[in-house]
């Protein structure tokens, strides 16, 4: 391991381009579990609570459920911390090395810990949008209305829409903005990160074959605690591991490389 972080330093040291793309696997050291792993979201709730044909059902069951996986600790996203991992990207940008950061995520924590060129391809779930105007809301003070009985289904305080967490349900397009930015990314970047995701969806899952197809093709560097399902065809270099532990370690390495110290806070 540590002669291919070595390797990895070399190689982002030489990047022109480098980009990342996460998964949840860079957040359940922040306690937020994933989907696909032993005990993810998906062994507990059934992913087609998350559907948007059977959120349109009955929008009020689905607010309802979200509120008890919050309350239940299961999928608490106010509550969560960045990690080292969250950091050591944030930090690969200021060096200016890293020029984007895809995410599939919808937690804010890649935000929080300080990364700014964030595309977030899922959206977001710490807001909540009218599906009528689009107004936008902090998710917690919908659910406060929820929880203090004012309303069942949250409405927009605005025109009265239906109110829906902003991030992207099954079923739903990827924002045209995330998928716009993400193309011209993948097209420009000679180096691609991808950390903790199981590369099963799309059309994020599209993001690292599309810079392998391309001329030159980009150098891909896998982080992940088991092999995505599509390491064979696009990982050029596969991390076996947390994602905090080997993100902390390679960016330690790196500032010393680039001469750079200061504490990774
Ligand atoms: N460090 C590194 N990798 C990790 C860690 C960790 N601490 N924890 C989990 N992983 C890995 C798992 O081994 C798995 O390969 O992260 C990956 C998580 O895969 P998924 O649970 O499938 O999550 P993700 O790839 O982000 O799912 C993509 O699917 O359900 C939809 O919209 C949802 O954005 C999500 C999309």
């Amino acid at each position: 391991m540590q002669e291919q972080i070595d390797n990895v330093v070399e190689i982002l040291v030489k990047a022109k381009n480098a980009v990342a793309l996460t998964g949840a696997g860079i957040s359940t050291e922040s306690g937020i579990p994933d989907f696909r792993s032993p005990g993810g979201l998906w062994s507990k709730v059934d992913p087609g609570e998350f559907s948007i044909d059977r959120f349109l059902q009955n929008p009020g069951r689905f607010w309802r459920l979200n509120l008890s996986l919050k309350q239940s600790g299961e999928f608490d996203l106010a509550s969560a911390e960045p990690n080292l991992a969250h950091f050591a990207l944030a930090k690969l940008e200021r060096l200016d090395i890293l020029k984007c950061l895809i995410t599939q995520n919808v937690d804010n924590l890649h935000q929080r810990a300080g990364s700014v060129e964030v595309v977030e391809f899922h959206g977001n779930f710490l807001r909540a949008v009218c599906m009528k105007c689009k107004t936008l809301e902090p998710i917690n003070e919908v659910e406060e209305r929820l929880m203090s009985g004012q309303e069942d289904t949250p409405r927009c305080l605005k025109c009265g829409g239906i109110l829906k967490p902003d991030a992207i349900f099954f079923g739903e397009a990827i924002p045209a903005r995330a998928l716009m930015i993400s193309q011209i990314q993948s097209q420009k970047c000679d180096t691609l990160l991808v950390i903790g995701t199981s590369l099963q969806v799309f059309p994020a899952a599209q993001i690292p074959i599309a810079v392998k197809v391309k001329t030159p093709p980009a150098t891909v560097i896998e982080i992940n605690r088991e092999p995505s399902a599509l390491h064979k065809q696009v990982s050029d270099i596969l991390l076996v591991g947390t994602a905090s532990e080997i993100m902390a370690e390679l960016i330690e390495k790196l500032e010393k490389r680039v001469g750079v110290t200061s504490a990774l806070n």
